[in-house]
């Protein structure tokens, strides 16, 4: 049987709903925060008390789908199949949700034969959802909590500019006229580090210094939540090195349903592996969107 990829779209709506209560009934003055990979690399103990309440209530609505979640990841273990997959962030944005700055969400994905198929994206501290199904374009609800008839806002289709289906959304620019968000994340040392400091300097430099000079660069802190306002066309792109298919999967969904693409870190490849760890979003658009990724690729050399 064709699996209904709209019922698990409102199963995971409401899950996110829930998940958005408890993270807005934590107690932040007394959170417990525990390491993960170093210093800031944090986890709280909502990250945890999440995670499991997802966990068990996607397992008891769909016992045969596979469940990979940011918390209970084994590196070298946890694996996405061919099966559908649930992919989950229960808190993204983790160092902002510690300093109540109103910028991290729950991020809950399934992932088909490892293609991104329904993405939910749930902001509980400005009730703004983000919402995406294959085939059936993605949506934006403001107060998306509140009943109806009662302040919930209506479902506005993405991107905002252009009015749906991405190609009719503005064409894209080069860097210079283009609003970037790109991320520290917690690696702060090796390779990946180099790539980020090379990446950012190049990006903000005067075109003298070699650098693309670009229009505006922006660090919001939830790669999911950026990913969604490359869909909304609110960012015109999003860069990091460093990301985990939990902080991408549901954001994917809601991107491509925008018309906006998801590349990976190899120059000219534009179809993507969800184990990549260097993702780039860029936002739909009437054009401009593979000479923009050239641009991109060619300031920072080649992505890696
Ligand atoms: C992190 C956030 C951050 C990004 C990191 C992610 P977390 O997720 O999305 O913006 O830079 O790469 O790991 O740890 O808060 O769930």
């Amino acid at each position: 049987m064709a699996l209904d990829l709209q019922a698990v779209h409102d199963t995971l709506v409401s899950v996110a709903f829930e998940a958005g209560r408890m993270i807005l009934a934590a107690n932040l003055s007394g959170i417990s925060t525990d390491t993960k990979l170093n210093a800031v690399d944090i986890v709280t103990e909502t990250d945890q008390a999440v995670e499991r309440l997802v966990s068990s209530r996607l397992r008891a609505a769909y016992p045969d789908f596979d469940f990979v979640g940011e918390e209970t990841y084994k590196p070298g273990v946890t694996r996405i199949s061919d099966a559908p997959t649930f992919v989950v962030d229960p808190i993204d944005g983790t160092q902002n949700f510690v300093h109540a700055f109103p910028n991290a969400c729950v991020s809950l994905g399934l992932v088909v034969d490892r293609v991104p198929a329904v993405g939910v994206v749930y902001n509980p501290f400005q009730d703004l959802l983000f919402t995406g199904v294959k085939g059936k374009g993605s949506f934006v609800q403001r107060n998306a909590s509140l009943p109806a008839g009662r302040g919930r806002g209506d479902k506005q289709r993405l991107p905002l500019l252009g009015g749906g289906a991405g190609d009719k959304a503005p064409r894209l620019g080069d860097l210079s006229t283009s609003l970037v968000s790109i991320e520290w994340g917690s690696q702060r040392d090796g390779d990946n580090f180099e790539l980020k400091a090379r990446t950012f300097r190049r990006l903000a430099a005067s075109r003298e210094l070699g650098g693309g000079m670009t229009g505006g660069l922006r660090s919001l802190g939830s790669a999911a939540l950026n990913i969604c306002a490359c869909a909304a066309g609110q960012l015109d792109l999003y860069w990091e090195g460093g990301c985990y298919a939990w902080d991408v999967a549901a954001g994917w969904c809601i991107l491509n349903e925008a018309g906006g693409m998801m590349v990976g870190g190899n120059p000219g490849q534009w179809d993507t592996e969800i184990d990549s760890r260097v993702y780039m979003a860029v936002r739909g658009a009437s054009g401009g969107q593979r000479e923009l990724i050239k641009e991109f690729w060619g300031l920072i050399g080649d992505g890696r």
